[in-house]
């Protein structure tokens, strides 16, 4: 039996997307949030032998390594076959208005909570195999007014995708960017972003959302799944744009 899955960020979005697309193709998926939403939980009673779900803030390393530890419990095994860190929150303000305690939230929650899952996941990820998926955003590399902070998280975790399939070149490490999504999150930056955005980003996103240019969470669900279960190592190491990472994926 091969290694389980380790999910963060799985309780509605672009995660819970991921997770039933690894459900359907006959994964063992452990996920990780702080709370477990009613669409989580029916997945639960539609997969109670393949999902496992606990619950706990990311930032929290205590926290999220023992819900690793107790996920492999759970699954009888030691082998992990991908860590998908998907779990975000933004951080929208003009810098002349942005508060660092905001900042420090979105990279104890975006970038630092990396560091303790991966050093826990690093042996399961040798024994099985497994690679490791770090859901990135194009705010990382093109700059985006009012989104400083949360740019700079995600740039961080490239740079940590990076180095760290330098130093553990048997372990497959991409940054994906799972393009623009219509979920929360995406809604919580129509609304403060009204204050912040520039005109022209606004007029940007009132056009995507009319056009279709907004991505259903199943798309990038498929895509970030497929680098979950195939990433190669010519990949790794790099930030692939939504475009790329889709071509890739060829789904
Ligand atoms: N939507 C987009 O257009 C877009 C574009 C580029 C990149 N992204 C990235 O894609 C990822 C998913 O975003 P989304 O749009 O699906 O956002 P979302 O709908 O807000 O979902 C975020 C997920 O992260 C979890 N989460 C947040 N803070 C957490 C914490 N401290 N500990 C544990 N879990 C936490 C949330 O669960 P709980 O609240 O239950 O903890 C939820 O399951 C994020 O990394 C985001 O930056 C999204």
């Amino acid at each position: 039996m091969s290694g389980i899955i380790f999910l963060t960020g799985a309780s509605r979005g672009i995660g819970l997307a991921i997770a039933i697309e690894l459900l359907k193709s006959g994964q063992r998926v452990a996920t990780f949030a702080r709370t477990t939403s009613p669409e989580l939980a029916a997945l639960q009673s539609q997969y109670p032998d393949t999902l496992f779900t606990v619950n706990g803030d990311i930032a929290d390393p205590a926290s999220s390594t023992s819900a690793l530890k107790k996920s492999l419990e759970h699954f009888k095994t030691t082998s992990i076959a991908a860590l998908v860190l998907n779990a975000g929150v933004q951080a929208i303000s003009v810098v002349a208005r942005a508060s660092l305690d905001d900042w420090k939230r979105a990279f104890d929650v975006n970038f630092f909570s990396a560091l303790p899952i991966v050093q826990a996941a690093l042996p399961g990820l040798k024994e099985g195999g497994g690679r490791i998926v770090l859901v990135s955003a194009s705010a990382a590399v093109m700059p985006i007014q009012g989104m400083a902070g949360y740019s700079a998280s995600k740039a961080a975790l490239n740079a940590f995708a990076a180095t760290l399939a330098v130093e553990e070149p048997s372990i497959p490490v991409v940054a994906v960017d799972p393009g623009l999504v219509a979920t929360s999150m995406a809604m919580e930056a129509g609304i403060k972003g009204k204050d912040h955005f520039a005109p022209d980003m606004l007029a940007f996103a009132a056009k995507a959302s009319e056009s279709g240019l907004v991505l259903k969470p199943d798309a990038p669900g498929r895509v970030i799944s497929w680098f979950a279960l195939n990433a190669s190592k010519e990949v790794s190491g790099k930030y692939l744009s939504w475009a790329d990472a889709a071509k890739i994926a060829g789904v």
